[in-house]
């Protein structure tokens, strides 16, 4: 059934779309049908997993950038997500870039996106996770877990890169009571200058400085880095070294890619459509081989959440298979639709 939806929704522009098909939802939830969206595509049973000390009902989560500003999540849970990665938030209010910057590319199962961070600063977020939280707390232990958020941080885009950590502070100490995790977004394509921070010094810097305030917390929060799938092998060696040096909580692999090759649409089409990352199936290898070097390298001791190409419960056992502790898909629900927590979670039970 969803592949006749999706060929009318597809007619339309993949922006309008994202905010027509969640607003849809969220308007049969406030009609009180959410139970019937529980019914068609929860999961019939918890498949519990773990990060660390964190309790997840499944290990399928719903990628950064989809529900960047924090407004769909009882719809996303209704949905039988394990796990909503909200963000990628900033200081600062954005518009992000210039429509159109989310492009379809069907022949290759793929998408490519350059939204540029569009979202509505971390104030915002945190009102809305506020007003989430006082019917769904965070986990404490021995809870049962519910709906896990993660929170991705980022910086503006008129941030220099040698101020980015007080960015990346600011969304720390606002979000820290509201969400379950954090992620250090220095990954995404679309800032400018933004994929420098990976470079060694620069993460440590930051990193270290969101650890040192989270353990001045009462309760810390796992803090987990997003990485490209487009670095050298040097700079994920630079990358392992520098999470087990500090004993970081874990990585996100990966996000989006800059190449280009191998892809089935047509060069002039690609090259109509411009920069941005590309995400889906083109992905999938390239991610799960940066997953399988990590794993090896760290002995497993580095906890990994796996992004990139997942459409079926096949594409999410190959990842845990390679020693990803949870998946994440995005492309995978636009190709896949509404059922896919459902489908790769008891495909992955059999
Ligand atoms: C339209 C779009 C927006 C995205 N925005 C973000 C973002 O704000 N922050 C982030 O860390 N990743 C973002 N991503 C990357 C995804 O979270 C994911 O890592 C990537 O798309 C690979 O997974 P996939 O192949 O399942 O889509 C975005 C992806 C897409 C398609």
């Amino acid at each position: 059934m969803y592949v006749t939806l999706r060929k009318f929704l597809f007619r339309f522009p993949p922006e309008a779309v994202h905010y027509f098909a969640m607003n849809s939802l969220q308007l049969l939830c406030s009609l009180g049908l959410k139970g019937l969206l529980r019914g068609a595509f929860k999961p019939s049973a918890p498949m519990p997993a773990s990060l660390g000390r964190l309790e997840f009902q499944n290990p399928v989560g719903l990628g950064a950038g989809f529900d960047k500003n924090a407004r769909w999540l009882r719809e996303l849970e209704a949905l039988g997500f394990g796990f909503v990665e909200i963000g990628t938030v900033t200081p600062i209010a954005q518009a992000g870039n210039d429509k159109p910057r989310l492009f379809r590319l069907p022949q290759d199962e793929a998408l490519i996106n350059r939204m540029g961070f569009n979202n509505d600063g971390v104030e915002v977020v945190t009102n809305r996770l506020k007003a989430w939280r006082e019917k769904h707390p965070v986990q404490v232990k021995g809870n049962k877990p519910g709906l896990v958020i993660g929170g991705n941080i980022g910086k503006n885009k008129v941030t220099p890169n040698e101020d980015a950590w007080k960015d990346y502070e600011i969304c720390f100490k606002e979000l820290h009571p509201y969400v379950d995790y954090f992620v250090v977004n220095v990954s995404s394509p679309n800032t400018p200058g933004l994929r420098e921070l990976q470079e060694k010094e620069s993460l440590r810097k930051i990193l270290m400085h969101l650890q040192m305030i989270n353990n001045g917390k009462a309760h810390s929060k796992p803090i987990l880095l997003k990485i490209a799938p487009d670095l050298t092998t040097e700079q994920i060696d630079d990358v392992i070294d520098l999470s087990m040096e500090i004993q970081l909580d874990g990585l996100v692999i990966s996000n989006t890619t800059i190449n280009r090759s191998g892809l089935v649409t047509p060069g002039d089409q690609l090259e109509k459509i411009g920069a941005g990352g590309l995400s889906g199936k083109p992905v999938r290898g390239r991610a799960t081989e940066v997953l399988r070097y990590v794993i090896e390298k760290t002995n497993g001791s580095v906890p990994v959440i796996s992004s990139g190409g997942i459409f079926t419960a096949a594409d999410a056992k190959e990842k845990l298979d390679a020693g990803a502790a949870l998946v994440q898909v995005w492309t995978g629900f636009i190709y896949e639709g509404p059922s896919i927590v459902k489908k790769i979670v008891n495909g992955l039970r059999k």
